[in-house]
């Protein structure tokens, strides 16, 4: 059966079928059940992305009422993720510019060593559903953290760090109940001080990670250090949820259908096209506009289908994968993430893993924008 509406696509076993019915026939329109504007072709989907007036979150409510008030309320208001406008532009610019040096062939071989570090704790050393979860939302975070030059080398403090980076990020979802988001809140503490901590320790000279330069670079243009440190924690928060859904898909997919074994970066990049694990974004008019030859108004929200963009365009030899984004709010972690999916899935598979089990015993969590495979 088809999905009834595009959240229900994001967990539906194989929406692709209904994204391209969409995009074809119905590239940019109203649903009035959700109450939303769906753009859903590739066009559609770069044009809201590319609008002046589309902004990551409604003008009233920069951080989600549920937060509001909280830690994890205090944290994402600061995130540039979340926010548009000239004040988060100077950071912003450092972050895209210390990203674009990330070298990922040495992030893969650093995740490689921190993989080794989480086989010595409890719970870890086995190919089980269980196990796997645990994996695919640890090892990519940790890499990041890693990246940051922050003290994640001891595989329980990795494990440590990763929970709260998941509770956190799992407290953002509209789907959280109370004790999720006081999860959140709890988290979003914890890591700040855990960073606070961090950073009293001096690096080691030889490689002093993305942090230390970020904390240089922000000082030198007078940011302040409360936004260096939250988009520092927001970077391991981007790296979570999505990353985990990529090797959770990558997984899948070579339970499935197989795959050559010695080309896992090229399967990432072939699953965040086909199987994506953001299916959707959210775009919402700060004034009344006109969007892909629509009168629109202000206070409007768009549900942006960046799968259905995808499987609109995924026997093109140029399609791409729009799970990354595009426009102001683009992904800067794309390779990165890609490396670290791989990465990620080659540790499991050396240890054991099963991906034709795997795909036999799962579900998708409930999500309405991110596709995740849990295991059982
Ligand atoms: C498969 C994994 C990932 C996927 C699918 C993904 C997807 C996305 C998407 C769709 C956006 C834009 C959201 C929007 O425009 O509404 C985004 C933004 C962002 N991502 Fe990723 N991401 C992934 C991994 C990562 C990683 C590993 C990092 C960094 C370590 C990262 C850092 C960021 C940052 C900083 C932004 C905000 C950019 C801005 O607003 O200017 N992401 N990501």
């Amino acid at each position: 059966m088809m999905p009834a509406d595009p959240l229900e696509a994001v967990t539906h076993s194989d929406p692709y079928p209904y994204y391209r019915a969409l995009a074809a026939h119905r590239p940019f329109g109203f649903d009035e059940r959700l109450g939303l504007w769906i753009a859903a072709g590739p066009a559609e989907v770069a044009a809201v992305l590319a609008h002046p007036d589309c902004r990551v979150r409604p003008a009233a409510q920069p951080v989600p009422p549920t937060l509001a008030g909280t830690a994890a309320g205090e944290l994402f208001g600061r995130l540039i993720r979340m926010n548009d406008g000239a004040a988060h532009a100077p950071l912003k610019a450092i972050l895209l510019r210390l990203m674009a040096g990330i070298d990922t062939g040495m992030a893969s071989a650093r995740a490689a060593m921190l993989a080794s570090a989480l086989d010595t704790v409890p719970g870890m050393a086995t190919a089980a559903g269980a196990a796997v979860n645990r994996w695919i939302f640890t090892l990519p975070v940790v890499a990041v953290a890693e990246l940051l030059g922050l003290p994640v080398r001891a595989g329980a403090d990795a494990v440590a760090v990763a929970a709260r980076v998941a509770a956190y990020a799992a407290a953002q979802s509209p789907l959280a109940t109370a004790d999720d988001v006081a999860a959140g809140a709890d988290a979003a503490r914890w890591l700040g001080q855990w960073l606070h901590a961090a950073s009293e320790v001096p690096s080691r000279s030889d490689e002093p990670g993305l942090l230390p330069a970020l904390r240089h670079a922000a000082q030198a243009e007078g940011i302040a250090p409360a936004a260096v440190a939250a988009n520092a924690i927001g970077l391991m928060v981007q790296a979570c949820e999505a990353t985990a859904g990529l090797a959770g898909n990558m997984l899948l997919r070579i339970g499935r259908v197989g795959t050559a074994l010695g080309n896992l970066p090229a399967l990432a990049a072939c699953v965040a096209r086909d199987d994506p694990p953001v299916q959707n974004t959210r775009r919402f008019l700060a004034a009344d506009a006109r969007l892909c030859g629509v009168p629109v108004k202000a206070g409007d929200a768009v549900l942006v289908l960046l799968a259905a963009a995808s499987s609109a365009t995924s026997d093109d030899a140029g399609g791409r994968a729009w799970t990354f984004g595009a426009g102001r709010h683009a992904c800067p972690g794309d390779a990165l993430a890609q490396a670290l999916a791989a990465a990620t899935v080659e540790a499991l598979l050396a240890r054991g893993a099963q991906p034709a089990a795997l795909a036999q015993a799962f579900r998708y969590r409930p999500s309405h924008n991110a596709r995740i495979p849990h295991f059982d």
